[in-house]
């Protein structure tokens, strides 16, 4: 071989050296991604016959805002929210009650129920949420 066809060789040999370890790393990126969906929050399946209250007892919210939404020692009453909340605010907040922590209505909740926090049901499907929220509404 001349010398500039053993340069063309080499260039060539590397490139698809190059190549190969570009898929072998894909391949396992593509690996690690799949493996990390495990870890992560799987929203549940919509339990789409149930009524707004059956949800609600479903999802447990009975248990502190009482058998009739009326409240209890462990949670304020969830009739009248219509006139603090919308539909879209409120499933934000379901989702993640946090966010609204610095209101003065939840300052107020704070010291009523302090050792009591509202779990966040950011892993429940929205539109199952959406039918809580609809029902809570027109109480
Ligand atoms: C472990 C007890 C607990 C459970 C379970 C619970 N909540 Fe709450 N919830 C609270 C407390 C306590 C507050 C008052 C805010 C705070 O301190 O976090 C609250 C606040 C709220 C508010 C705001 C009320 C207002 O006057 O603005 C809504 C709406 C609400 N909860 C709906 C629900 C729904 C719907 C569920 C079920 C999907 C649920 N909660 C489950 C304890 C609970």
């Amino acid at each position: 071989m001349t010398k500039p066809q053993i340069w063309v060789t080499i260039v060539l040999v590397l490139f698809i050296g190059l190549f190969m370890l570009a898929r072998l790393t894909k391949e396992e990126q593509v690996h690690s991604d799949s493996s990390m969906m495990g870890n992560m929050p799987v929203t549940e399946e919509p339990l789409g016959e149930l009524s707004g209250m059956q949800l609600l007892s479903n999802f447990g919210c009975l248990n502190c805002h009482g058998s009739q939404l009326e409240g209890s020692s462990m949670g304020p009453k969830l009739t009248g929210l219509a006139e603090f909340w919308n539909r879209d605010r409120l499933i934000n907040y379901l989702r993640n009650p946090g966010s609204f922590m610095n209101s003065d209505r939840f300052k107020e909740y704070k010291k009523k129920y302090p050792n009591m926090i509202m779990p966040a049901y950011g892993n429940k499907d929205v539109k199952d949420l959406g039918k809580i929220v609809d029902y809570l509404l027109e109480l």
